[in-house]
């Protein structure tokens, strides 16, 4: 296996990749662009204090540390787009059926295969640290009840998915569209982010505050908002857990 050419931290166990690389930040000797790799989480952390849970040794399971000093504080969604197209990008060898739920859940039809968890640092007006971490189901083939709708990647292909494979390619396909943004090529990342989204551009059912109606998804605002569009053409935008899917 080709190892990437970049500082990687394997460990067996730990409570949280995300938790590790922010006490790696903290001890100010941190390299960028380390990645935590770990087999087991004790603690996975999901979105919104929610848990990841992960059977030990099957599933992708790392955080990648990055320094976006480049980067504006308010134009941090850019980071979790690229890392849902990189994480899509790499699911597409695989099966056409991969979408990006907004924000960042990557689905493969109506089921959710991965979630990204982003934490970050900001002094002042500069983005010093971003924790980037993803745990990518793999080769897990039986999930707590509890889940709403898990897949893993072998479930969908029957076949034994090289870990550390996923990871390099992940990892190359994110700094693919990092350096575009560097460079200030912020709307192919806009565009490509746009085209992979679940639900794009289609009439579906959504649910605000117990109430339920049909829009269509036309846009993502600069913050990263969902803009829908009505039956009656009025044009809404929402923030995280504004408003939901209804799958
Ligand atoms: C979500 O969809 O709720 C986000 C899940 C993010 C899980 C990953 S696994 C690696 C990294 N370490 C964590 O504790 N969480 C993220």
């Amino acid at each position: 296996m080709k190892r990437l050419n970049r500082n990687i931290v394997y460990l067996n166990e730990v409570d949280s990749t995300n938790n590790y690389a922010n006490r790696l930040i903290a001890t100010d000797c941190v390299k960028t662009d380390t990645v935590i790799l770990t087999k087991y989480q004790s603690a996975g952390k999901g979105q919104f204090n929610n848990t990841w849970q992960s059977a030990s040794d099957k599933n992708l399971l790392f955080s990648l540390i990055t320094q976006p000093t480049f980067l504006l504080p308010e134009k941090q969604f850019l980071i979790s787009k690229i890392i849902s197209i990189a994480i899509v990008q790499y699911l597409s060898d695989f099966s056409n059926l991969v979408s990006i739920k907004w924000p960042n859940d990557i689905y493969i039809e109506n089921k959710k295969i991965a979630g990204i968890l982003i934490e970050t640092i900001v002094r002042g007006s500069t983005m010093d640290y971003c924790v980037i971490g993803v745990g990518l189901n793999l080769n897990q083939k039986e999930f707590d009840k509890s889940l709403p709708n898990p897949i893993s990647l072998t479930q969908l292909i029957n076949k034994k998915i090289d870990i550390e494979s996923a990871l390099n390619k992940i990892i190359a396909n994110f700094y693919t569209y990092y350096n575009l943004l560097k460079n200030n090529l912020e709307d192919k990342i806009d565009s490509t982010y746009f085209d992979m989204l679940y639900r794009k551009s289609a009439w579906h059912i959504y649910k605000k505050d117990k109430t339920t109606f049909e829009a269509k998804i036309i846009g993502i605002g600069q913050y990263g908002q969902l803009i829908l569009q009505k039956r009656d053409e009025s044009v809404h935008e929402y923030y995280f857990k504004e408003v939901e899917f209804v799958i």
